[in-house]
């Protein structure tokens, strides 16, 4: 369905998105399995985590794997993340072609010492020019919608927020999503929603909010304060997919979030068998952080190997649990 259809929520392009809480892309955590999770609790549209385009044509297998889909996550949006406007246009193109994603979005984020050290994520906000480029020749070779990952800018004397999206929209991004903190607030206490609302104020596409929205409470005061199109939710999460549902944790009960632990297990270790249970135990601990768990007992639970006794070991504390609350 494309351009006339009446129920969505907004339009990215001409891509309907349906609901206006989404997935934060996240490195380590936002793959596959979790996201078609989120995407059947309500998050409208799912986002890779971000692809390497420095040498990710010729990369290892890792890197592909972060695109890999469902079609029942669809739009699904590939982020790309680089520095050189060639490469990541070439890129761009190669993965429309062979994975046919619905969306590009450019990472002009991430903070992390790595990538901005060598000029990319958020380092792009300190080059203008640079970031004129990429979306002139990222728009140009792919057909189907771009959009921007930004922060407010670099640091509190350099917040170009305004500038870098004008650019990226100028250029032909269809959307733009904002994390509220500069490169140097990282992910500190410190956030500034008012931002956002100067951003959706002057844009003309969607603009997605973004940042330290933790409950239902605060998606909904993100909505008011800053008129923002669609809310995205990273870390909280991990914790509560059920925030897609419009639901806070303490409204999801334990039979719910067993079940969603043992579907997710279960999905992991057919995607990925040999490496299925490490990358499981982080939310796992998130899952089970509110019940207040004997040290001992989260233990036992975080450093079970086999896929049998790790079972087990989850029916055994759901079972107590449940013992607990009758
Ligand atoms: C572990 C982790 C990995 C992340 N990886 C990415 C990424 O791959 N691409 C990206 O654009 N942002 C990434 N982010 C940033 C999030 O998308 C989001 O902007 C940030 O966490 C703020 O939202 P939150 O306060 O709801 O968590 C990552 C954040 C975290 C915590």
């Amino acid at each position: 369905m494309t351009g006339t259809d009446k129920k969505a929520d907004f339009y990215i392009g001409d891509i309907p998105i349906h609901g206006r809480l989404i997935l934060a892309p996240m490195d380590g955590l936002s793959d596959m399995v979790f996201r078609r999770i989120t995407r059947q609790l309500g998050s409208a549209y799912s986002v890779s985590e971000f692809i390497n385009t420095l040498d990710f044509m010729y990369s290892k297998v890792y890197q592909r794997k972060r695109l890999f889909f469902h079609e029942d996550e669809r739009p699904f949006v590939a982020q790309i993340l680089d520095n050189d406007p060639v490469r990541m246009a070439e890129n761009a193109a190669y993965i429309q072609e062979r994975f046919k994603p619905d969306m590009i979005d450019v990472n002009l984020g991430c903070p992390a010492r790595t990538v901005s050290g060598r000029g990319a994520g958020c380092a792009l906000m300190k080059s203008p020019e640079l970031v004129k480029q990429i979306f002139e020749q990222v728009c140009k070779v792919v057909t189907i919608p771009v959009t921007a990952k930004i922060r407010l800018g670099w640091d509190d004397n350099s917040m170009n927020y305004m500038e870098i999206a004008s650019i990226a929209v100028e250029r032909g991004a269809k959307a733009v999503a904002m994390h509220a903190r500069t490169k140097k607030m990282a992910f500190g206490k410190t956030v500034r929603w008012e931002h956002i609302a100067t951003l959706k104020k002057a844009m003309p596409v969607p603009v997605i909010g973004n940042g330290e929205v933790r409950s239902v409470a605060d998606a909904k005061r993100m909505f008011e304060e800053t008129g923002c199109d669609a809310v995205m939710i990273g870390r909280a999460a991990k914790a509560n997919p059920w925030i897609f549902s419009w639901r806070d944790r303490e409204q999801v009960a334990v039979e719910e979030v067993f079940y969603l632990a043992r579907y997710q297990l279960r999905q992991m270790l057919e995607v990925n068998p040999e490496n299925a249970i490490m990358p499981f135990r982080k939310y796992l601990k998130a899952y089970l952080e509110p019940y207040n768990l004997p040290r001992d007992e989260m233990k036992t639970l975080l450093t079970a190997r086999e896929p049998e006794r790790l079972f087990a070991l989850i029916d055994a504390v759901h079972e107590r649990l449940i013992a607990e609350e009758n």
